[in-house]
């Protein structure tokens, strides 16, 4: 592993009281670890996993791909009933039904060999789902891989010439990170092509970036896709060979890391890139951006390019235009310096019925003043509904102004997560559990203020 690399990582994993160790790691054999806490972050394929308590993570992850293992099997099982039993199949649907099962399966091959390669075999639950858990399935944003990798240039060049548009002339990216990389086609090319000394790709999600890794490193990888909606009767599953890219696998490092809780020393990156990040995945931007702003250098450069369409789970309050994202990044010490807008297309598969156009907006913001703000000033488990709550320094001596807020601090036992918290007084309470999740989201963080400023 470069050298540079290891150098600016820092263990993401809880030192207690809400805080987290921040140890530097070393490289040890084909891991890592933290000199100060001992963890090891294994790596896989070459990607090191820096994950909190990385050895829980990939466990869990094993036992995905048995559950994956076992849904494959029932899916096929069920269609071959469907094809065998059914008298008035008309001959196209036959057809269909059979290749998609051949197809289903085939896939379900290809994805355990990659998985496989990495040294994850599947392997049946012997502990509790982790926060990293594949809880959308083991081929979440696998439609990523195959944009990126197996329908051409058109999606990808348009995205980086609006990119290119709103970057500054000639400024190269230096040391870069890409935020929730996927398929990681975008970052290489920009890696590449913007001359990156170094370039990281973090993600949570382990399939994208294994594939990613094995084409970056010039191997071409078999991978059929499975459309939503079939175009034809006749193509429900195609065989996809993804090839090899060694032409662009140069200085981009993948890494299986939380964009949420980056495992990173403050100032490490002079460009930060958010490439369909932002609205996708930040619970709340507006406690985001100053992380964001630690992690960069003096003369850091922000790119974002994304649509600034939310999940349905984002309140409303947070669901914030691009006006007020600039508000939010000048409160937060950036100065936006280029900003462009475009409908782009997304996800045009050419053998799906799916595929569509958002309105993408691609902004640069650079620090307007030095200074990084503290690295932990939010912490990222009131950034996540999912992270336990750890029973943080003055907790003991909090009065709740409020029964709501006593119900809050009753709940905090070290292990419950925001989401688990809502959950259960939303029950006690006969609430809707969204609502709740608001308000207990709501009440953490000023609990957590308050508990912070008597502190301090
Ligand atoms: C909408 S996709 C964008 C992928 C890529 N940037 C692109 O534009 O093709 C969002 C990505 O963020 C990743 N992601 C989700 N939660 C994350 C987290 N906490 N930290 C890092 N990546 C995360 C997802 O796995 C997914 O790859």
């Amino acid at each position: 592993m470069l050298h540079s690399l290891v150098e600016l990582f820092r263990c993401p994993n809880s030192a207690g009281a809400g805080e987290r160790c921040g140890g530097r790691l070393e490289e040890q054999a084909s891991r890592l670890a933290c000199v100060r806490c001992g963890a090891i972050f294994p790596c896989l394929s070459g990607i090191p996993v820096v994950l909190p308590d990385a050895a829980s993570v990939v466990l869990d992850w094993r036992a995905n791909l048995e559950e994956f293992s076992a849904i494959s099997n029932h899916v096929g099982s069920d269609l071959l009933t469907a094809i065998s039993t059914s008298e008035r199949l008309g001959p196209l649907k036959r057809e269909r039904l059979t290749r998609l099962r051949d197809g289903l399966a085939a896939q379900a091959v290809e994805t355990l060999a990659a998985f496989a390669a990495a040294g994850l075999e599947a392997r049946p639950r012997t502990a509790e789902p982790s926060p990293y858990s594949m809880k959308f399935g083991v081929l979440h944003y696998q439609h990523h891989i195959h944009r990126d990798w197996a329908w051409g240039d058109s999606e990808i060049a348009q995205a980086r010439a609006q990119m290119a548009q709103v970057w500054p002339a000639k400024r190269k990216l230096g040391r870069a990170l890409f935020l929730g990389v996927g398929a990681a086609r975008c970052a290489a090319e920009l890696s590449h092509e913007w001359q990156a000394d170094l370039a990281v790709g973090i993600d949570t999600n382990p399939l994208p970036l294994l594939v990613a890794q094995t084409v970056l490193a010039g191997r071409a990888f078999n991978f059929h896709e499975v459309p939503s909606s079939p175009r034809s009767a006749h193509l429900p599953a195609i065989p996809r060979t993804l090839q090899g890219r060694a032409d662009l696998g140069g200085n981009l490092q993948l890494v299986l890391a939380d964009g949420l809780n980056p495992p990173f020393a403050q100032g490490s990156f002079d460009t930060v890139i958010a490439d369909w990040f932002f609205d996708q995945v930040v619970p709340d931007l507006e406690a985001y951006l100053p992380l964001v702003r630690s992690l960069m250098s003096e003369n850091g450069v922000l790119l974002h390019h994304g649509p600034l369409v939310y999940p349905s789970t984002t309140p409303r309050s947070r669901r914030h235009t691009a006006e007020e994202l600039f508000e939010l990044l000048q409160a937060a010490g950036f100065e936006v310096i280029a900003q462009t807008e475009a409908k782009l297309p997304f996800m045009e598969s050419p053998d799906c019925n799916q595929g569509r156009v958002e309105r993408v907006f691609s902004f640069t913001a650079r620090l307007a003043t030095p200074s990084p703000a503290p690295l932990n000033a939010i912490p990222n488990w009131l950034l996540s509904d999912d992270l336990p709550i750890p029973y943080f320094t003055g907790l003991d001596r909090y009065s709740p102004p409020h029964p709501f807020f006593g119900a809050v601090v009753a709940a905090i036992d070290g292990l419950r997560s925001c989401a688990e918290i809502a959950s259960r007084i939303a029950n006690q309470q006969k609430l809707s559990v969204s609502t709740v999740t608001v308000a207990v989201r709501a009440a953490l963080r000023e609990i957590h203020r308050i508990c912070q400023d008597r502190d301090g």
